[in-house]
């Protein structure tokens, strides 16, 4: 297997034991940046609409509203478990215009119901720094879509999860010494490349979009014991209690939020930046 594939495979691994209590966090992190980059893409009744790294469906649910009956949300993800919680979700909401499927977006090709000129909408909420090759990938996404269609992301802003991050991997560290020196997720990942206002439109901009915009949703949470702990149990940062017995991540769980007191921690910053654009294809050649 390559290093990518490789990847991808510990990232699903980590997500689909994350999804226990991914949806913790629904309400007060996924939800409102999946709103929000839903909101600011605006796609109409009857949209064509993919949706990757989707997870259990924090903006391909709104999307699947807001295109209606004859529109149509491909969510894809590689997590299952975090795929079949968005089916329950969809099955609540009465929701049949959408289709979780287990793929990489990374390698994604659209089904032959698609329109040959495209999707009309790309949305990758919390996603995009995790593909391999990220620039070449998301090149390969925008290129998915038509022309004068629309795509979007959200990032996390500089700074955000850092703090909360930082305490973890100081904790777990002590127990597994390859965790207390692990980069943060900025400076693991390409996050750090898109992960400022102007950095972010700049990147829009370079594949090939134009009316690109770029929205800072402030979302400071107060950090009760739940929501930490939620914070390390439902999301990526699952990954650093691998290969720990129930015990030691019992003692993980009350020293990490040790930790987060003595530190004075009381606010967690889960800031996002909502970038969208309009794809702008050249005209083609004969
Ligand atoms: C932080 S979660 C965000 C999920 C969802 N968009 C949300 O905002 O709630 C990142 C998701 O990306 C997925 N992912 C990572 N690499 C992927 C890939 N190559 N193809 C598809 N999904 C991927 C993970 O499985 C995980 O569900």
């Amino acid at each position: 297997m390559t290093d990518a594939v490789d990847e991808t495979a510990r990232l699903a691994s980590t997500f689909d034991d994350a999804s226990g209590d991914f949806d913790r966090l629904t309400p007060t992190v996924w939800g409102p940046a999946g709103q929000a980059l839903v909101f600011q893409l605006g796609p109409g009744p009857g949209a064509t609409v993919l949706d990757v790294c989707c997870g259990a469906g924090a903006s391909a649910l709104p999307a699947a509203a807001a295109v209606g009956p004859t529109g149509r949300v491909h969510a894809i993800d590689v997590a299952d478990d975090l795929l079949e919680l968005g089916r329950l979700a969809a099955a609540e909401r009465a929701l049949q215009n959408i289709d979780f499927v287990c793929a990489d977006a990374t390698t994604w090709e659209p089904p032959s119901t698609v329109p040959e000129a495209g999707y009309d909408v790309l949305a990758i909420s919390y996603g995009v720094f995790l593909l391999p090759h990220m620039d070449a990938a998301f090149d390969r996404l925008v290129g998915l879509v038509r022309h004068g269609g629309r795509i979007g992301v959200t990032v996390w802003r500089a700074g955000a999860m850092e703090e909360i991050s930082a305490t973890l991997f100081d904790v777990v560290g002590r127990r597994n010494p390859a965790v207390a020196g692990r980069p943060s997720l900025r400076k693991r990942t390409p996050l750090r490349a898109i992960d400022l206002p102007r950095t972010l439109e700049a990147w829009l901009a370079a594949a090939g979009t134009h009316s690109v915009e770029v929205r800072t949703l402030s979302n400071l949470l107060p950090a009760t014991d739940e929501l930490c702990w939620a914070l390390v149990t439902g999301s990526g940062l699952r990954a650093v209690l691998a290969g720990l017995d129930t015990d030691a991540v019992a003692a993980v769980r009350a020293e990490f939020l040790a930790a987060v007191t003595e530190r004075g921690i009381h606010t967690i910053d889960a800031t996002t930046l909502v970038g969208t654009a309009t794809v702008r294809r050249p005209p083609a050649t004969v």
